[in-house]
């Protein structure tokens, strides 16, 4: 049996057996819903320098690029839905194989895929505030370019920018259940941004990763080279069995 195939036997096997299991996702999650992820060659960040967009600078002295494209990922978002390797990790929820995901996307896909257990590490583009004085807004507010009407502040996505605060309580329960579980899953993520990228490192279970591509300086119990949506659906048939 070729050694991918038997990877992925052996990952089915490790989820079948484990008694807690915890699942951390990121952009590469999403690319074959059609969103791009941030460090690949067609990624977001090949295009623009994150430090013009995704900084509280930027949102400060450059509010006009900043709105520009947080607005062009807002409006993208409408029209996609999550590919079949999210409602793999919703089924297995339900079957009471995965305890939690923790994500480090903001694109709410693994709720919409029906997805309870989520914990969103890097905030979410869905809701918006008032950057000066936290009050909730309209994401129609936001598009459209408006003040806050309360204190006529900059409105933002609560998506954590760089050099932000993660929400404490969606690290903490994600830290929590990684330190316990037996095994986490590590799906489409570079591993590239902190603190994010040291949860896998946190467990003393097994880690799995899936991944287009390997990543360099790191050791893992198995890494499943390949495209998540289409590796999840495989091993879901396997574990149907
Ligand atoms: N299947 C599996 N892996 C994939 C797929 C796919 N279909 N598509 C892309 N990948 C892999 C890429 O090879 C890459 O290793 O997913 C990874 C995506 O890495 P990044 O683009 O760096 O995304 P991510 O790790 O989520 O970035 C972390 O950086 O910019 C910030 O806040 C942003 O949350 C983001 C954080």
């Amino acid at each position: 049996m070729p050694k991918h195939v038997q990877d992925i036997q052996k990952a089915v096997d490790w989820l079948l057996q484990s008694q807690k299991t915890v699942v951390f996702t990121g952009a590469g999650m999403s690319t074959e819903s059609n969103i791009p992820d941030f460090r690949s060659k067609s990624g977001w960040w090949k295009q623009i320098d994150p430090r013009t967009v995704a900084t509280t600078e930027a949102l400060t002295e450059n509010y006009q690029l900043f709105h520009a494209f947080y607005t062009a990922r807002i409006q993208a978002l409408k029209e996609v839905l999550p590919h079949e390797g999210y409602h793999v990790l919703a089924r297995w929820e339900k079957r009471g194989l995965i305890d939690l995901i923790g994500t480090q996307n903001v694109d709410g896909l693994h709720r919409k895929a029906g997805s309870d257990a989520v914990e969103e590490l890097h905030g979410s583009i869905h809701t918006i505030t008032c950057h000066r004085c936290g009050k909730k807004a309209a994401t129609s507010d936001f598009t459209h370019g408006q003040a806050c009407d309360t204190c006529g502040g900059k409105l933002r996505p609560n998506v954590v920018l760089f050099g932000e605060m993660l929400p404490q309580e969606a690290w903490q329960r994600t830290l929590k259940a990684i330190k316990t579980a037996q095994l986490v899953f590590v799906i489409g993520t570079s591993l590239d941004v902190y603190p994010a990228n040291q949860l896998p490192m946190m467990t003393d279970g097994r880690v799995v990763v899936i991944n287009k591509e390997a990543h360099a300086g790191y050791t893992f119990d198995l890494t499943i080279e390949g495209k998540a949506g289409e590796l999840l659906v495989h091993m879901d048939a396997i574990a149907q069995k």
